[in-house]
């Protein structure tokens, strides 16, 4: 079977890490590169938690760095969900590996330009990378298979009332990736508030006996107690769901529907403004996310953690 070729974009955290180890595992995948931007906490931190998690779990894929601020607004990130460090929970040996010195945005353009067309973009994060490669090369976006991305939401947001993290620390990198025109995914938390990682799935993953459940578990254990979703304990591994698709997009409830981004400054600045009913009769531009079968997912990252050491 032919292998998906994909780029992972993060800002790793805690569910980065996981859609990281997913991406890295699979069988169906393969992993390109990894290019980092900040988001979860600054881009030191974030392009250090990839590192150390490739380092950790023996990753061996080329990492590069990418954007360290928004590309207009000021800087936003996460430190209340994710700690200080991006990715607290977890200790890390001495990490053994480092970036490319290539920038993350000349690495996308590059690879693109000389790609078959047939690279998928991953981005669980801050579409800042993202949006400067479409602006610097737009003659990358008929090269972009698919972007299969975390972020967003029909309903309620989670960093503002109105707007999603991923969304809202760059909205006009997100208006540039959703009106390109390329095929989108947005897997948002209509969705990924369902894939939470409650008790008995973090004994589940480190029952494993692998570094990687352990790693799973660490990482999770933090987030249970910074992330209270509908009340419960337990941290949902958003961004996982966005390499589960491409592995496995039967597993998921997804519907087409215009998205624009809310560029106004008030209070829903950084918003999915989408158009369930198609009252706009806009183009249903992207393909919405909103549910799946966790029975199903969950045994995708078990069956994946389990490859890894
Ligand atoms: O809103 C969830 C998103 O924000 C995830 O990508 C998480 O890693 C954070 O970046
Ligand atoms: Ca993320």
């Amino acid at each position: 079977m032919e292998k998906i070729r994909m780029i992972l974009d993060c800002d790793t955290g805690h569910d980065d890490a996981i859609a990281l180890m997913l991406a890295a595992a699979h069988p169906q995948i393969e992993l390109v590169g990894v290019t980092v931007v900040a988001g979860n906490q600054t881009l030191d931190h974030t392009l250090e938690n990839t590192l150390n998690v490739c380092s950790h779990l023996g990753i061996d894929v080329p990492v590069y760095r990418g954007c360290d601020l928004p590309l207009v607004r000021e800087q936003l990130v996460a430190g209340d969900i994710h700690g200080k460090t991006g990715l607290d929970g977890p200790v890390f040996g001495p990490c053994t590996m480092q970036a490319q010195k290539e920038h993350a945005v000349h690495f996308l353009i590059r690879t693109l330009m000389e790609s078959d067309g047939d690279i998928t973009l991953v981005p669980t994060a801050p579409l800042t990378n993202i949006a400067m490669a479409m602006r610097l090369e737009p003659k990358i976006i008929p090269k972009i298979r698919r972007i299969s991305l975390m972020g967003g939401a029909v309903g309620m947001g989670n960093a503002s009332p109105a707007a999603e993290f991923n969304i809202l620390a760059d909205p006009e990198a997100a208006h540039i990736v959703f009106t390109s025109g390329v095929p989108i995914n947005m897997m948002g938390l209509d969705l990924t508030n369902q894939v939470l990682a409650d008790m008995q799935i973090i004994e589940r993953m480190e029952a494993i006996g692998n570094k990687a459940g352990k790693l799973f578990g660490d990482m999770m254990r933090f987030t249970f107690h910074t992330q209270k979703i509908n009340g419960l304990e337990a941290g949902p591994v958003h961004d996982v769901t966005a390499v589960a698709y491409l592995v496995a997009p039967q597993i998921f409830t997804m519907q087409p529907m215009a998205v624009s981004i809310d560029l106004s400054h008030g209070l829903c600045y950084g918003r999915t403004v989408c158009d369930v009913n198609g009252r706009t009769g806009d183009d249903r531009n992207i393909l919405v996310g909103l549910g799946t079968d966790l029975e199903a997912f969950w045994n995708i990252v078990e069956e994946a953690l389990r490859l890894l050491p």
